[in-house]
């Protein structure tokens, strides 16, 4: 698969059904992430694959409103990573950066093989962190819900979710947020 094709087929799909998620494509998935540039190299980010069923059942159970879908999710990766793990330049902390761009290559990747890989913020920060033993210094950024996309569209969902399994939520138009040569908004 091209790189612009996974690109316009990764969705935050929400219907999910059960999968196997192997230790070969957790490998896989994570050696993309490995891959991602970072500040002098430095690669803060960190991940928890969370495919074992009681701690799932655990970290279900600390989903915000809203977020029930993910209940159906075969693997959960918690996404983290601490400032003092990459460059600190003046003022530009560089942590939270690298470890979006290498879960973007994760993502992407999970997508070339035919996953659905939805990251979401709504969740019990303090708790999943304890559970997953996270020290205090690192932030928990999103956890991943990974699954099958289901043919059919879940009945745990609001309106506006069910919608958005069918047309990809709008986007701004690039003259909105590209510019040429000046920052012209
Ligand atoms: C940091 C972040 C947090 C998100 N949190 C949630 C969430 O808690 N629940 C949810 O259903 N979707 C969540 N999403 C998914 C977005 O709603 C989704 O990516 C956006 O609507 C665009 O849709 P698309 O990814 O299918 O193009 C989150 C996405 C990101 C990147």
């Amino acid at each position: 698969m091209k790189v612009k094709e996974a690109i316009e087929k990764r969705r935050a799909y929400r219907s999910l059904k059960e999968t196997k998620i192997s230790e070969e494509i957790i490998e896989e998935i994570a050696k993309a992430a490995s891959l991602a540039p970072s500040c002098f190299n430095k690669q803060p980010w960190k991940y928890v694959f969370i495919n074992d069923n009681k701690l799932l059942t655990q970290i279900k159970s600390l989903l915000s409103k809203g977020n029930e879908w993910a209940r159906k999710s075969s693997l959960i990766i918690a996404v983290f990573s601490s400032e003092k793990d990459d460059c600190i330049i003046k003022e530009r902390k560089y942590h939270l950066f690298d470890t979006g761009m290498a879960t973007a290559f994760l993502i992407l990747r999970a997508t070339e093989m035919g996953l659905v890989a939805h990251p979401i913020a709504g969740f019990d920060n303090q708790k999943v962190k304890n559970i997953l033993n996270i020290p205090k210094e690192y932030e928990l950024i999103a956890l991943l819900i990974l699954g099958e996309k289901s043919p059919e569209i879940s009945d745990d969902l609001s309106d506006w979710q069910k919608e958005a399994e069918l047309k990809r939520p709008e986007r701004k138009d690039l003259k909105e947020f590209a510019f040429i040569n000046k920052f012209n908004p």
